[in-house]
């Protein structure tokens, strides 16, 4: 394993020691927390993880999600190529006092029998993999017939981003001089492609059949809005949080993170 890896890493820089401190901003605005928390919630109750269920998580970092299906009874395996995140899942995994499975490995290498499991979960790690189309085609190829992938990825297209982008223009023609730092609509480095609604349901379509499609939280990244309501007090802030949620759960295409939940195409299974 550590040979394919290291052969990947070398051929498509794939980041072997990944970690995840650094991701979340030193300021974590109450858009930015609603986000991530949403997320997982949305994913989870997706997920429905059962006992005695054969769960992957492909991309798994932390083991956070891997945890919570544990919890439940399922029987969780986590796939990570990087150590790191393997280091950080054990230390979580431990101080949970729950049992699941750590692989190292990538997801365009699954290395389980086909048709062999529950439910394939795939969160916020579609946008990191050197090949998502070929990760798309093992999730569908290692779960049952009947089995369902739940999978949750930044929607580059989103309303807050298509605005920020508008205004970010305008500011610069009325002579403003350009931040240094990255804006959220800008692709982040560690990011192998750019996912939007319609380019994830392109792609999810050609692997699955996609039964649910949600959306998750409404403009975040748009700017100053973080700061607007780090303002306002915590209660108001988070009722037009939920508020903008509901909108989104309607209007995907328009989201910060898209949710599909999905089962593999006759054909694949
Ligand atoms: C942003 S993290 C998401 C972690 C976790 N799913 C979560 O929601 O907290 C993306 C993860 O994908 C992992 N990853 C990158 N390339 C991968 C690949 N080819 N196969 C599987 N996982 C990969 C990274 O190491 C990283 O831990």
């Amino acid at each position: 394993m550590d040979d394919l890896l290291t052969r990947q890493g070398n051929k498509c820089k794939l980041d072997l020691e990944w970690d995840d401190r650094g991701v979340v901003p030193e300021v974590v605005y109450p858009d930015v927390e609603f986000l991530f928390r949403r997320m997982n919630e949305v994913t989870l109750k997706s997920v429905d993880a059962k006992a005695g269920e054969g769960i992957l998580d492909v991309g798994c970092g932390r083991g956070i999600d891997g945890v919570e299906m544990a919890k439940c009874g399922a029987i969780v395996i986590g796939l990570e190529p990087s150590i790191v995140m393997i280091a950080h899942a054990n230390n979580h995994i431990a101080a949970n006092g729950q049992k699941l499975s750590l692989v190292r490995g990538v997801g365009e290498h699954l290395p389980f029998r086909a048709k062999s499991l529950d439910k394939v979960v795939c969160k916020g790690a579609l946008d990191h993999f050197i090949d998502p189309a070929k990760v798309m085609s093992q999730m569908a190829a290692v779960l049952k017939a009947e089995g369902r992938a739940i999978i949750a990825v930044a929607n580059f297209a989103s309303l807050g981003f298509r605005l920020g982008r508008m205004v970010w223009w305008l500011r610069k023609k009325l002579g403003f001089k350009d931040t240094q730092r990255r804006m959220p609509w800008e692709v982040p480095s560690d990011h192998t492609c750019k996912f939007d609604y319609s380019f994830f349901l392109c792609l999810t379509n050609r692997y699955f059949q996609v039964e649910q499609v949600t959306g998750v939280s409404l403009f975040f990244g748009f700017p100053w809005w973080g700061l607007c309501l780090s303002k306002c007090p915590r209660g108001a802030a988070l009722a037009v949080l939920n508020l903008l949620d509901k909108v989104a759960s309607k209007l995907p295409m328009l989201s910060d993170i898209v949710v599909i939940k999905c089962k593999p195409k006759p054909e694949q299974s």
